[in-house]
């Protein structure tokens, strides 16, 4: 397998970001590719530009996807729709948890429940799913660089594990299932949070960071590989951005964050 074996691709979150690059490098690469988010203006402005297919579909909905997996025969599946919030397990909203279960995790399970069976049968294929430094590292309260929650980091971590598992699933067909970890990225996804002194695009709240075109190559190397070769996971991070803490607090320290959390929560 590779990118000649390969006719069609699909791609979610296609209307910004990681998503975006992923369709325009994919359409270089010769594939017809179905681009799947909910803003039908900037999905028709990549649609002019690249010619890809826009499906203008929230993920969440069920209904929505089984039209589109019966649609069209995908050969390369990249889920890569993702939200964000900021917060911690004792300020986080219900709603927000609701959300990112929604979209980072059960929509990346139904999804690959719809396609991943043709592409058994077919014996051809290629899922990337998209999950985060999030998902295999705990953060601290670096909000400059990745403000993310709990349930961010759980559903990530969830990509990772369902990774997993469907290579086992898919086990002794040639269909391929690769994660891409990303460190920070220069896109949308936390922009209420951070972009606030950030004039310069390569750059978030001072730190240089990736680009989405360099998650793209990442996805471009896995799926252009030859048969023989499953790329199960590459973790991407900006040269300048590493994960490693070990934090200790001194019971002083413990007393006097105990008595803010009670201060926010009777606030
Ligand atoms: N940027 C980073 O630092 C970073 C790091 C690690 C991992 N990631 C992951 O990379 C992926 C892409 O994010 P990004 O950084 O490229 O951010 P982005 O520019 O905000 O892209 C997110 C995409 O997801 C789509 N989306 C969100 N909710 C959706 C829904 N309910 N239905 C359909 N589409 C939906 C958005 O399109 P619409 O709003 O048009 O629907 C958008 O196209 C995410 O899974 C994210 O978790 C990002």
């Amino acid at each position: 397998m590779g990118f000649s074996d390969y006719r069609t691709a699909l791609v979610t979150g296609a209307s910004s970001g990681i998503g975006a690059a992923t369709v325009r490098r994919l359409h270089a690469e010769g594939l017809e590719v179905h681009a799947l988010a909910r803003d039908v203006r900037r999905l028709d402005s990549l649609s002019a530009e690249t010619g890809c297919r826009a499906w203008a579909v929230d993920v969440t909905d069920l209904g929505a996807l089984e039209r589109l997996a019966s649609a069209a025969e995908f050969d390369v599946l990249v889920n890569n729709a993702g939200q964000s919030r900021r917060g911690t397990i004792l300020d986080t909203a219900p709603d927000d948890i609701d959300s990112l279960v929604d979209v980072n995790l059960r929509a990346v399970l139904h999804l690959t429940r719809l396609i991943a069976p043709s592409m058994a049968r077919r014996n051809r294929g290629h899922v990337v799913n998209v999950s985060s430094i999030a998902g295999h590292y705990a953060f601290g309260e670096n909000a400059t660089t990745f403000n993310s929650s709990v349930a961010y980091h759980a559903t990530k971590a969830s990509v990772h594990s369902l990774s997993q598992q469907l290579r086992v699933d898919l086990s002794g067909t040639c269909v391929r299932v690769t994660e891409v970890s990303p460190g920070r990225v220069v896109t949308s996804i936390f922009q209420n949070q951070n972009t606030a002194d950030d004039s310069d695009a390569r750059f978030v709240g001072g730190f240089e960071t990736l680009q989405s075109e360099d998650v793209a190559h990442a996805i471009a190397f896995a799926v252009g590989s030859p048969a023989r070769m499953n790329v199960a996971m590459i973790e991407v991070v900006p040269t300048f951005q590493v994960v490693g803490e070990l934090r200790f607090a001194t019971r002083s320290e413990a007393a006097r964050l105990k008595e803010t959390r009670s201060g926010v929560a009777n606030a």
